[in-house]
């Protein structure tokens, strides 16, 4: 099939080749020339464990092209994808849409004969309904059919998180574009995947509530945790116990620091900004909002205590500040909350970073960059674990610093307690 992804972000690049890869013409588009550019050249703008070799192994063979030029990459393609940025708007906690509507206006210039547009952006409900208003303002009903098909990709795992995915949501009103989508899915589907097919305000819906649910599951383990540390219970026995009801499933009950990236924060936000809109109240998402909102100071709270409230001078190291691993990606990390508040009260900060140097804490007082974990620990008094990286699971401290012995304080539980109080540090970590 012709394939069209307008915006070559995170999704519609991943989406994008991936669909090549499964045999389909596909032209990435994207507004930002250089961008173009440098993807032309092989060069990925973006990081994500194995999508450079995708992307130069379906660029050689043709079936992936990229270009600014909008207008003739819809003429020439079947099935738009619409997957540009739906930031949160700017004083306000709603999508921002801006980028959508636009998009749906350019196209609205372009269709040449029929073609299935597909929100893969995530968009609130009734977006569908109004990309359709602003397609009839130019065209028939007979030109095109609009389509929601979310993406469930996390950052890191995209590629696998395409090609295995435990869903595929595809919202359509249209019963043959349905099939259409369904005959493109059909690699996955008969590896395994299940198709469903709603009405395109149950797809736009359903991304929404999925995202805020994952997102519950983590603050309710979060706060769980808080109570384990003070009943000297250990929160993983929590999460195993409660994982092992095939109602509640183990995955994203791991206690950390507050969830972050680019999709949990704004997403919650986005759905009670929509429910606020008809007059509902989400209540529950609301609480979760505001808990993962006072994560941050809560942790900090305890990087207090184990210091003994004094926080001056001492030499803190971070080990990771993405927000999760395998991402360069700093959006709403915890990092961001808990290393400015630190310096204000005079630590000095060391990070070290497997994706390298981050430019978001360029303008804070006495934070630096370093290039290893060695330099990063040496002369430390504390060490925070702030991401799972593989780099840190299995660091032996004791043989990598000699002398001075920091204490750890692991926000992602990587190490067992026994292991690391056996070589002579203090050790603590969450819920346990
Ligand atoms: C998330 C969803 O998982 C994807 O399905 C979705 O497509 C994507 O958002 C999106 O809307 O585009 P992502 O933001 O890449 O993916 O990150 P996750 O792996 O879901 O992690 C989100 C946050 O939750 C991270 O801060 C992570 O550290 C935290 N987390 C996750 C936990 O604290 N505990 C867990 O058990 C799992």
């Amino acid at each position: 099939m012709k394939l069209c992804m307008i915006g070559t972000g995170y999704v519609g690049l991943v989406s994008g080749v991936c669909f090549s890869d499964l045999g389909n013409d596909v032209i990435c588009v994207d507004k930002d020339i250089k961008k173009i550019d440098l993807l032309k050249k092989g060069k990925i703008p973006i990081y994500e464990p194995g999508l450079s070799e995708l992307v130069l192994k379906n660029f050689k063979n043709e079936r992936l092209t990229f270009s600014s030029d909008l207008k003739n990459s819809v003429k020439k393609s079947d099935i738009i994808f619409i997957c540009v940025g739906t930031p949160t708007k700017k004083g306000s906690s709603s999508a921002d849409l801006s980028q959508v509507y636009n998009v749906a206006k350019e196209l609205s210039l372009s269709l040449n004969k029929f073609k299935i547009i597909i929100t893969k952006s995530t968009v609130p409900v009734t977006t569908g309904d109004e990309i359709e208003k602003i397609l009839l303002k130019k065209n028939s009903k007979k030109k095109f059919a609009v389509l929601s098909n979310p993406e469930f990709l996390r950052e890191g795992e995209a590629i696998r998180d395409f090609i295995y995915p435990d869903r595929i949501v595809v919202g359509s009103n249209d019963k043959k574009s349905n099939k259409i989508l369904k005959n493109l899915y059909t690699p996955l589907i008969s590896k395994g995947a299940q198709y469903l097919h709603t009405s395109r305000r149950s797809a736009e819906l359903i991304k929404y509530a999925s995202n805020s649910f994952l997102a519950t599951k983590i603050t309710f383990i979060n706060e769980l945790a808080n109570l384990c540390e003070k009943t000297a219970i250990n929160i993983e026995d929590i999460s195993i116990g409660m994982g092992l009801d095939k109602r509640i499933g183990s995955r994203f009950l791991r206690a950390g620091p507050a969830y972050g990236g680019s999709c949990f924060p704004k997403d919650t936000k986005a759905i009670i900004s929509t429910a606020d809109k008809f007059k509902t109240n989400l209540s529950v998402i609301k609480s979760v909002v505001k808990s993962n909102k006072n994560r941050s100071d809560i942790l900090l709270r305890r990087v207090y205590e184990i210091l003994k409230n004094k926080i001056k001078n001492k030499k803190i190291t971070f080990l990771g500040v993405t927000f999760k691993a395998n991402t360069d990606d700093m959006r709403d990390s915890s990092s961001l909350t808990m290393i400015p508040k630190l310096s204000k009260k005079g630590a000095f900060i060391k990070y070290f970073d497997p994706t390298g140097y981050k430019k978001e804490f360029e303008n804070i007082k006495n934070v630096s960059y370093e290039g290893s974990i060695k330099k990063a620990l040496k002369g430390s008094d504390l060490v925070i674990v702030h991401t799972e990286w593989n780099d840190f699971k299995s660091i032996n401290f004791k043989s990598l610093v000699k002398g001075k012995k920091f204490i750890i304080y692991d926000l992602r539980n990587i190490y067992s307690s026994t292991k690391i109080k056996s070589q002579g540090f203090k050790y603590f970590s969450v819920g346990r």
